[in-house]
């Protein structure tokens, strides 16, 4: 495969992790369980620190969570890319609302600089991907990883089917999710006016009128969610762990 392009600007990395992980239940935030010894969210700052198209990583954690992270995340592991710390929102939208606020402050706010989301219960993204998903955003605009659903999905409302879309056209969408700063900035601020909350940056991005575009990712790069999530997520840390030994 030709190399591709190295684009002009490298990207920035929000990576929200503000969430109180209701459905994981347990005493600590999910980000700060352990995974083979080490914090989840250490290992999702791991795959994009020093990698050679990130210039910054803002993690974003609650304003109560941000001694605790310092000292157990970032001065433990000694990031090279991590800026600093950003404090989150109520919803995942205001978490990611913080954290361009940061760039801006930061001057990382050029119209066409990559800006990537990444969900900080995502420790399995493979980075090999990045190249990938930061030419297509550097032409683009906006573009994120997902893979084609394997299960049928259905609409249901009140127990009962009221439609079965299509499986060959429904997608799992991923993170990252990378948009050029100022269409991100654009769909930020049109999504402040907007009732409705968005599940995921691309929704928020396609309801302002850009069109998104979808790169194949890996089924391995799961959410952690539940508690047989972090199972799975340790199987597959270990097996990879075995692979590179
Ligand atoms: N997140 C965030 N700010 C919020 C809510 C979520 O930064 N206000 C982050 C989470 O920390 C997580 C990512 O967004 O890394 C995806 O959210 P999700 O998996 O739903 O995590 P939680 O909201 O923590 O979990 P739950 O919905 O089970 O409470
Ligand atoms: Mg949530």
């Amino acid at each position: 495969m030709p190399a591709l392009p190295i684009p002009e600007l490298k990207s920035i990395v929000l990576i929200p992790a503000a969430g109180s992980g209701r459905r994981m239940g347990a005493a600590t935030s999910k980000q700060y369980l352990q995974l083979l010894g080490k914090p989840l969210l250490a290992h999702t700052i791991a795959l994009f620190d020093q990698h050679p198209l990130v210039e910054a990583i803002y993690p974003i954690v609650l304003a109560d969570d941000r001694e605790y992270c310092q000292r157990e995340i970032l001065d433990r592991y000694q990031f090279k890319c991590v800026r600093r710390l950003i404090a989150g929102g109520k919803e995942r939208q205001d978490s990611v609302r913080n954290g361009l606020a940061a760039l801006i402050e930061d001057g990382y706010d050029q119209p066409r600089r990559p800006v990537l989301i990444h969900d900080g219960a995502r420790p399995l993204f493979n980075a090999d991907l990045l190249a990938a998903l930061m030419d297509s955003i550097d032409t683009s605009g906006a573009c994120i990883i997902a893979v084609p659903a394997k299960d049928t999905i259905k609409q249901v409302i009140q127990g009962q089917i009221v439609s079965s879309p299509p499986r060959d056209q429904l997608w799992q969408a991923q993170t990252p999710q990378g948009f050029h700063f100022d269409i991100l900035n654009k769909a930020v601020h049109q999504q402040i006016s907007s009732a409705v909350p968005a599940t995921d940056d691309a929704a928020m991005v396609a309801a302002a009128g850009y069109p998104v575009q979808v790169l194949a990712g890996e089924d391995r790069n799961i959410k952690i969610t539940t508690p047989g999530d972090l199972l799975i997520a340790t199987a597959l840390l270990d097996s990879y762990k075995e692979k590179s030994a």
